[in-house]
C-alpha cells in the first residue's frame, strides 16, 4: 500500500503548477498518504531538498503563477553520476512514488526513473502546449491570455503610428501560442516554426492591406521562427512602412493563472494521486478529447499534439 508520494516541479515554470501541487497535497491528505515536496526539480532530488507538505502549506497558492516548490532545468540529472545520485537519494528517503509536474524534458527524466524502478507519474505543464501524449499542457491558456492583453496595448500604438506591429511570442519548437493568440487578436500574419513562409509574399500582403485602408498591421512571430528584429528590418525595407518590434518574453509565463489552468491543474493533480493509489503508474496524466486520463508513457510518446489544420486554415481566412 502506498504511504508516501513525493512531488516536484521541473523545467520552465507554468501557471497552473501550484494548483496541481495543491491538488496533490489535498488528495494525499484525503487518502491519508504523506506528501513530500521536492524543491528545485531534479536538482532537489539529487541534493535531498525534501520537505513534508501539509494542506496549510498549499492554502491560497492557486492564484499565484510560478511554482512555490521552485523549478530548475537540471543538467546534472542527465549525467550518469547525477542520475545515480538521484536514485540513491530517493532510496535513502524511502520514496518509491514520484509525481513530476513539467514538460517533455521532465517526462524523459520520469521515464528513466521508471525504468530504474521508481514509480512515476507526470502532470504536463509548459506554456508551449507542445508535449507528446496530451492535447493540453498547464500554463498555455494563461500565457495566451497574457499575450492577448499585451497585443491590445501594442495595437493602439501601431494603429496610431500606422506601423507594422511585430510581436514575438514564446514557442521555440511550437507555434501553438502564436497561432491561437494570432487568431484571437486578429493578426494579419502569423509566423510559426511548423509552417514555411515567404517574406516577399508577406510584404505584398501587408502592402495590399495598407492600400485597402488597414493602415497598420499586427504580425505574430513564434520565437522559433528566427530573430523578429531581423524580420522587422526586412519587412520595413520590402514594404517601406514603419515597423515596431515587441519581444514579450517572460511576461507570458507569469501572473495569476486562468480558471482553465487552475481547474485543469487541480484535476490533473487529483488524478495523478489516484492513479498512483490504483497502481496506474509510469503514465502521463493526459488531456485527450476533453477527458483527463493516465496514459502509459510508451503510448503517450506516440501521440504528437500537432497544430490543428482547421485552426491554421481559419487563421488564413480571417487574415484575408
Ligand atoms: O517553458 C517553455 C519556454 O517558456 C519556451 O517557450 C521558451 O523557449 C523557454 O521556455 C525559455 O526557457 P528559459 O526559462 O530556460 O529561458
Amino acid at each position: 500500500m502506498v504511504k508516501k508520494i513525493a512531488v516536484l516541479t521541473s523545467g520552465g515554470d507554468a501557471p497552473g503548477m501550484n494548483a496541481a501541487l495543491r491538488a496533490v497535497v489535498c488528495t494525499g491528505a484525503y487518502h491519508n498518504v504523506e506528501i513530500i515536496g521536492v524543491e528545485r526539480g531534479y536538482y532537489g532530488v539529487i541534493h535531498e531538498q525534501f520537505m513534508p507538505m501539509t494542506v496549510a502549506n498549499v492554502n491560497g497558492i492557486t492564484q499565484r503563477g510560478g511554482t512555490i516548490l521552485r523549478t530548475a532545468r537540471c543538467a546534472e540529472f542527465t549525467t550518469p553520476e547525477g542520475f545515480e545520485a538521484a536514485l540513491a537519494s530517493l532510496h535513502k528517503h524511502e520514496i518509491e512514488d514520484l509525481i513530476i509536474i513539467g514538460g517533455d524534458g521532465s517526462m524523459k527524466g520520469a521515464m528513466k526513473l521508471a525504468d530504474a524502478g521508481i514509480r512515476t507519474v507526470v502532470i504536463p505543464a509548459t506554456i508551449d502546449n507542445d508535449m507528446l501524449g496530451t492535447e493540453y499542457t498547464l500554463g498555455f491558456d494563461t500565457a495566451a491570455n497574457n499575450v492577448l492583453e499585451a497585443v491590445s496595448k501594442i495595437r493602439d500604438t501601431a494603429f496610431s503610428h500606422e506601423r507594422i506591429g511585430i510581436i514575438e511570442v514564446m514557442g521555440n519548437h511550437s507555434g501553438h501560442i502564436a497561432l491561437m493568440t494570432g487568431i484571437a487578436c486578429g493578426a494579419k500574419i502569423i509566423l510559426m516554426p511548423e509552417e514555411q513562409f515567404d517574406l516577399q509574399e508577406i510584404a505584398q500582403k501587408i502592402t495590399r492591406n495598407f492600400a485597402s485602408g488597414d493602415l497598420y498591421s499586427i504580425v505574430i512571430v513564434a520565437e522559433g521562427v528566427g530573430d523578429s528584429r531581423i524580420i522587422a528590418e526586412q519587412l520595413k525595407s520590402l514594404t517601406g512602412f514603419g515597423t515596431q518590434v515587441t519581444i514579450l518574453g517572460y511576461i507570458q509565463r507569469g501572473g495569476q493563472p486562468s480558471v482553465t489552468d487552475n481547474n485543469m491543474g487541480s484535476l490533473m493533480g487529483a488524478v495523478a494521486v489516484k492513479s498512483i493509489l490504483s497502481g496506474n503508474v509510469n503514465s502521463l496524466i493526459a488531456s485527450r478529447r476533453g477527458k483527463i486520463t493516465a496514459v502509459p508513457y510508451r503510448e503517450a510518446i506516440s501521440f504528437k499534439n500537432d497544430i490543428e489544420p482547421q485552426m491554421y486554415e481559419l487563421a488564413q481566412i480571417l487574415a484575408v
